[in-house]
């Protein structure tokens, strides 16, 4: 593995299996690599799979949600083969972390110190250093330490949100995945809050996934961007580019969706349809159902990731080596057969 190389996820494929109904394959053959310091947007609509493949690559997914395919190497140990036991151990000696919506994950009954505490005990830290500790993270989201003795209902959604933020950063973990960090607070406190993860992103260096179904958010955040569709990498391009190059058409399709602040006149697009049925098997390119460029090739094969600008696209008509890799892909699948 290269020496900066933090994360290599390859063929990651995870399912859900309900207690009644088919399994929902709901990440299909993701592969995921992330250099340290690097911060990185993964975008796309409601249901395509954004919080499952952050689970999966922080070794953090939960029952019926299955690792059913791949490999999750972390800083050069494979997570995967690690027991529930094994993989506590490692966050605790600065692994890797899901940062949700996380306002309503803080205990009602427990003061913002003791939820320090609580945590920081399993590092050895004592009552004093933990709230000293506490108090020093607190600064560095921008709250006061008196914050330390007051309970999660005395604190504004905005204060919560950076108390969360806090208590992730007290286990120095190495990757942190924000997921939809600032989604349910309002506009003004979320430009807030983002500025602040950007700002310890940059200043902390540790590497982080950006998750959001916002592709406005995630550009002005990150250096990268992954768009996500139907449990598949459909695009990954440097973030700059996303806004002037050329682009996978469910990319552009969002794009159509964001405001740039900055501009004149705003188009706000929505884009028509629906994402397919994760349970049911896709054939071809899963977004070929709404795809204004779909030709014939697009409803038989799935394209693969191919070079297109600076990044890659999985799309016949954009990124034409999908359609030769996946012509060659396919006779190598009828010779076999
Ligand atoms: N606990 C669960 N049980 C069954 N299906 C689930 C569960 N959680 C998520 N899913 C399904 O997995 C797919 C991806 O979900 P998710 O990763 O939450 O998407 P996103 O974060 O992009 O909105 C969706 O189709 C969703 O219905
Ligand atoms: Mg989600």
């Amino acid at each position: 593995m290269p020496d900066d190389l933090l994360l290599d996820a390859q063929g990651v494929s995870v399912g859900y299996t309900p207690e009644r109904g088919d399994r929902i394959l709901a990440v299909r053959e993701v592969d995921l690599r992330l250099h340290q310091g690097e911060f990185v947007g993964l975008v796309g609509e409601s249901g395509c799979g954004k919080s499952t493949l952050g689970f999966a690559v922080t070794g953090m997914l939960l029952p019926p949600a299955q690792l059913v395919g791949g490999s999750i190497v972390f800083d050069g140990q494979d997570i995967a083969s690690l027991s529930g036991e094994q993989l506590r151990q490692a966050r605790q000696g600065g692994f890797a972390l899901v940062l949700q919506s996380g306002m309503n994950t803080l205990n009602p009954v427990r003061t913002i110190a003791n939820h320090f505490r609580d945590l920081l005990k399993a590092h050895g830290s004592d009552h004093s250093t933990a709230r000293e500790r506490g108090a020093e993270l607190l600064r560095t989201v921008h709250l006061d330490s008196d914050v330390l003795d007051r309970y999660p209902h005395e604190l504004s959604g905005g204060m919560r949100q950076r108390v969360s933020i806090a208590l992730v950063l007290s286990l120095e973990p190495r990757l942190i995945v924000f997921d939809e960090p600032t989604t349910a607070l309002d506009v003004v406190v979320q430009a807030a809050v983002m500025s602040t993860i950007k700002e310890l992103q940059r200043t902390q260096q540790f590497t982080a996934v950006l998750i959001s179904h916002d592709l406005g958010t995630v550009l002005e955040a990150t250096d990268r961007v992954l768009i996500m569709y139907a449990g598949q990498i459909a695009e990954d391009q440097p973030a700059a580019d996303v806004l002037t190059g050329p682009h996978h058409p469910y990319t552009e399709a969002l794009l159509s969706c964001y405001a740039d602040p900055r501009a004149d006149v705003v188009h706000l697009g929505g884009i028509a349809g629906n994402p397919p049925d994760l349970s049911k098997q896709i054939d071809g390119c899963p977004y070929a159902p709404r795809c204004p460029l779909v030709q014939d090739i697009c409803r038989r094969i799935d394209p693969p990731l191919a070079p297109l600008g600076r990044g890659v696209a999985a799309c016949h008509v954009r990124a034409p080596a999908s359609k030769e890799l996946a012509a060659t892909a396919h006779e190598v699948a009828d010779r076999e057969h």
